[in-house]
């Protein structure tokens, strides 16, 4: 969700305006994926490089992401969709990650849909503290290192249960991921836009979807495979 700064800056506004106006953007893209029935909606609210911010911006965003919750918390509970935060958690301040913790409870009971926001987030950060975990499950016997797959793994990661993501969205201008699910990434879609992400709408949203439903994703298979497959799957049907 890039661009606020920007964004703001062009329309004569403060920072503080211009993330203000990236959540308002944020409700009407997380309302357009649940009416679309997406299942998974992974937002980069927060990475764990952000806090390098003046103290006043991360203090303001950590109240927005609070405030929003506190304001929209009933449109998750009553759609049916369950909270999900990826990320250092116990790292955020202990007013955010009650507010958060809160929420993730009241709709922990969700199965449909899942929104998930990654806080104090980076793949790095990710794959060290999945590391540790598996080293110390593996000095205690709970783990053996023989067994090592991606499958297991992956298990380690924040992003334990939740699929891999099919389409990646990066708004204005950067072509690049930012220590965004990069190992979850390996075969997704990426969609960049030179919109900044207050301007993002449902109707942009939807064209990055299209384009995602134009792609033939191959996961390192040939086109002739896909094809036979995709023939065998509809014989089956
Ligand atoms: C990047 O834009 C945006 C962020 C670091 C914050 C993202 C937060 C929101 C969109 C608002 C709240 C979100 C939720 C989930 C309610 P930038 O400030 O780096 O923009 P710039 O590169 O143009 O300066």
């Amino acid at each position: 969700m890039d661009g606020n700064g920007r964004w703001a800056q062009s329309q004569g506004l403060s920072r503080a305006q211009g993330h203000q106006a990236g959540a308002e953007a944020t409700i009407k893209i997380v309302e357009e994926a649940t009416r679309l029935g997406i299942e998974y909606t992974t937002l980069y609210a927060f990475s764990s490089e952000n806090w390098s911010r003046p103290r006043t911006e991360v203090n303001g965003l950590m109240g927005l992401l609070s405030s929003t919750l506190k304001k929209y918390l009933h449109n998750l509970t009553d759609n049916g969709v369950r909270l999900h935060v990826i990320g250092r958690f116990s790292e955020l301040p202990q007013k955010t990650q009650k507010a958060f913790q809160d929420a993730m409870d009241r709709t922990a009971h969700n199965t449909g849909r899942h929104l998930v926001l990654a806080l104090n987030y980076g793949s790095r950060l990710e794959v060290l503290d999945a590391a540790q975990r598996y080293a110390q499950e593996v000095a205690a016997g709970t783990a053996s290192s023989k067994d090592l797959s991606w499958d297991v793994f992956s298990q380690y990661l924040y992003t334990t249960s939740m699929p891999d993501p099919d389409l990646i969205i990066r708004t204005s201008g950067e072509v690049r991921l930012s220590n965004f699910l990069m190992l979850q990434a390996a075969y997704a879609e990426l969609y960049f836009t030179d919109t900044p992400w207050p301007a993002f709408s449902p109707e942009e949203f939807r064209k990055a979807i299209a384009h995602f439903q134009n792609k033939q994703r191959r996961f390192g298979k040939t086109g002739e495979q896909i094809q036979q497959e995709a023939l065998v799957e509809s014989l089956k049907a």
